[in-house]
């Protein structure tokens, strides 16, 4: 079968298409023909050497999510049937014609999106699902700050906690971005300069701060995003765009009864991935069934152009996810 390999870590120019041997499903596990499948900047990171594969996942392909077609169900596997149309997050090696996982990691992919719109949902939707109402304990109407507004978990993230009735505030370095985010139901949108948010976010909400800000960009906005928490508010660390060092003042933690909490998927043993999956398809699924949430997909590349697809994810300049086409 064809997949995405790599054989030393570097620019896009290391990616090339190979035919590797298929994987077999384990007891439990599901073989799923892709369709499409979404890069993610952890693809970015892992071809640079910097993202390890946790362990049983091959290092050498990339890939993180998919969409496609049940195509062999391994031993004592019943909750599918050969090609039911399925979604899912995996620890690698999705960016193959062919490509395993967990019974219980796969969702049902809604009639109304094609295979290149579903497979931009799992990794930005339960990514944005578990940092908001799992790890952040978003409350419905409470409000919420929003880093990246137009990145691919940004842009699920906004739609998740309209979803709940939320008070959204984004954020972005482009202001583009912020106008494209507003129809996904972004109630403010700050362009930000010079990493300065944190003033204007406590206008937008009576000088009372949010209850929860979801980050992607780490140190560059640590304090900031502090100053901009309401009294026992949660700062949620997904991503670390802007570096992972930072000071906090613990007193400040202690006084105003903040929390701070990190989150990857990907390294969570199966039990915790699958229990953030059943969480999305109990709460998220629906509203994506019934279209009050929606992937937003910028670009669709063919396999044969993923080098293409890398340089542009790694421009900055792509508004919610690109995917490839299988
Ligand atoms: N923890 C997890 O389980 C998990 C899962 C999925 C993704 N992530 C992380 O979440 C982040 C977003 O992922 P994604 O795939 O949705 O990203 P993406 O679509 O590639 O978007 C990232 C956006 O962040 C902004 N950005 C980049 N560098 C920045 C910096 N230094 N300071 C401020 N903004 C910066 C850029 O937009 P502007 O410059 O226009 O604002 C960029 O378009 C990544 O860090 C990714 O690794 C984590």
């Amino acid at each position: 079968m064809r997949a995405v390999v790599f054989d030393k870590a570097g620019g896009p120019e290391v990616l090339r298409l190979a035919e590797i041997e298929p994987p077999e499903p384990a007891a439990g596990e599901v073989r799923v023909a892709v369709r499409a499948a979404g890069l993610n900047r952890a693809d970015l990171l892992q071809r640079l050497g910097l993202y390890p594969a946790p362990a049983g996942a091959r290092s050498d392909v990339l890939g993180l999510e998919f969409a496609g077609e049940v195509e062999r169900t391994g031993p004592g596997s019943r909750a599918w049937k050969i090609g039911d149309r399925v979604m899912a997050i995996t620890s690698g090696a999705a960016q193959a014609e062919l490509c395993i996982c967990h019974e219980r990691m796969l969702l049902p992919i809604p009639a109304k999106l094609s295979f290149e719109e579903a497979a931009a949902v799992p990794e930005a939707f339960i990514t944005a699902h578990d940092a908001l109402f799992r790890l952040g304990g978003l409350g419905v109407g409470e409000a919420v700050l929003i880093h990246a507004a137009g990145s691919g978990v940004g842009t699920a993230a906004i739609q998740l906690a309209r979803a709940a009735s939320c008070l959204t505030i984004g954020t972005s370095r482009t202001p583009a971005k912020i106008e494209r985010a507003r129809p996904l139901g972004l109630d403010h949108g700050l362009v930000v300069a010079g990493g300065q948010f944190s003033k204007r976010v406590l206008e937008l909400t009576a000088g009372h701060g949010v209850a929860v800000a979801a980050d992607f960009v780490g140190a560059a906005y640590l304090e900031e995003n502090l100053d901009a928490l309401a009294q026992g508010g949660r700062l949620v660390v997904i991503g670390l765009l802007g570096g992972a060092r930072g000071e906090v003042d613990l007193g400040r933690l202690l006084s105003r009864r903040l929390q701070i909490a990190g989150t990857t998927l990907r390294g969570r043993p199966l039990e915790e991935k699958i229990a953030a999956t059943q969480a999305f398809a109990r709460e998220g699924l629906p509203l994506l069934e019934r279209g009050r949430v929606r992937p937003v997909v910028d670009r669709v590349f063919p396999l044969a152009q993923v080098r293409a697809a890398h340089e542009l994810l790694g421009k900055n300049e792509v508004f919610g996810k690109l995917v490839l086409r299988f």
